[in-house]
């Protein structure tokens, strides 16, 4: 039997676990990318152009059109994280910068207006363009069948302070715009889940002993990333935030949480803070999903077994099913 496949576009600012969300997406049956636009975020924009291109170089799929996106948040100046990503955005791995450039095609934003019937948006980077598309026309955007964020953070620590999360903090005034205008609830995929899905040393030995050009470049990308996480927070492995996201689309049954009210601090010390009104305080209407649990072990389980499908023997023994 057919499975009618999920539209989406994927917002992003490849960046290492972007990569990952991608190659997810392009190797899921569910799943029809129908663009990638990208937005000034791990590194500047042209520089996830070039990236999400060198991804879907590496993933066979340059069909897939890709849209250069906003540089700088709306209000705030862009504040990017190369100690994290490296400098090229895909760790110690280098994109030509020439190669396949001319790929790169202008407007994102009415890319995303144009192509929100019938299609799902996956947001794994700041809501810049989102925010855009939201202020040129919010009838279109409010076409998107639905919204899948990867960011904020409810009850676990930030990663740029003690309570925000990079996405929302990188452009808060943006992220305020979408959920302030979005129609339907937006599920939060926050670092409360996020943080559970490490790819640990394990993982990443699995994908030596896999040995395929795919598997090759997910272990040198991740490199730079798993030093980042000792050197950060003592994590041994690396935690892939935005495959998750990614793999929420497929089956939502990997992941749990509850409705509430997501309201942004946009200024002072917590500036990016994801405030969730849980007890209801403020009365507000509902616009918001927030996860709190996962199966990881599901999650990690997809996220191998769709890219590497020929190992899905070994994949289940040192992975795990759930
Ligand atoms: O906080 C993690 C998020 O910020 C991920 O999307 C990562 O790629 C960065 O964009
Ligand atoms: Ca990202």
């Amino acid at each position: 039997m057919q499975v009618k496949k999920k539209r989406i576009i994927i917002d992003c600012d490849p960046g290492i676990d972007d990569a990952l969300a991608i190659l997810l997406a392009i190797n899921s049956p569910e799943i029809e990318v129908v663009g990638i636009t990208v937005v000034g975020g791990n590194v500047d924009a042209m520089k996830c152009a070039m990236n999400a291109i060198k991804v879907l170089e590496v993933g066979d799929r340059l069909d897939i059109p890709v849209y250069l996106g906003e540089s700088k948040p709306l209000v705030r100046d862009l504040v990017t994280a190369e100690e994290t990503h490296g400098k090229s955005g895909l760790g110690s791995v280098l994109v030509e910068r020439n190669k396949n450039h001319d790929l790169i095609r202008e407007g994102a934003i009415d890319f995303l207006l144009e192509n929100s019937e019938n299609t799902h948006l996956l947001t794994i980077g700041p809501m810049i363009n989102l925010a855009k598309a939201i202020e040129k026309d919010k009838v279109k955007f409010n076409r998107f069948l639905s919204i899948t964020s990867m960011g904020g953070t409810f009850r676990s620590n930030g990663n740029c302070s003690q309570v925000a999360e990079f996405n929302y903090w990188v452009d808060p005034h943006a992220v305020q715009i979408v959920y302030d205008n979005y129609d339907k609830l937006i599920t939060m995929v926050g670092l409360d889940v996020t943080r559970k899905c490490v790819l640990t040393p394990t993982h990443r030995q699995l994908l030596k002993f896999i040995d395929t050009k795919l598997s090759r470049f997910i272990y040198d990308i991740t490199e730079f990333y798993v030093d980042f996480h000792w050197d950060q927070e003592r994590t041994m492995g690396c935690v892939i935030n935005d495959p998750l996201a990614m793999a929420y689309i497929i089956d939502d049954t990997m992941a749990t949480g509850f409705s509430s009210n997501l309201e942004m601090v946009l200024d002072g010390n917590a500036i990016g803070q994801s405030m969730i009104d849980i007890q209801g305080f403020y009365k507000r209407e509902n616009n918001v999903v927030v996860l709190t649990k996962v199966d990881e072990i599901k999650f990690m389980n997809m996220f191998f077994s769709r890219l590497f499908s020929k190992h899905k023997k070994d994949i289940d023994i040192i992975i795990g099913k759930s």
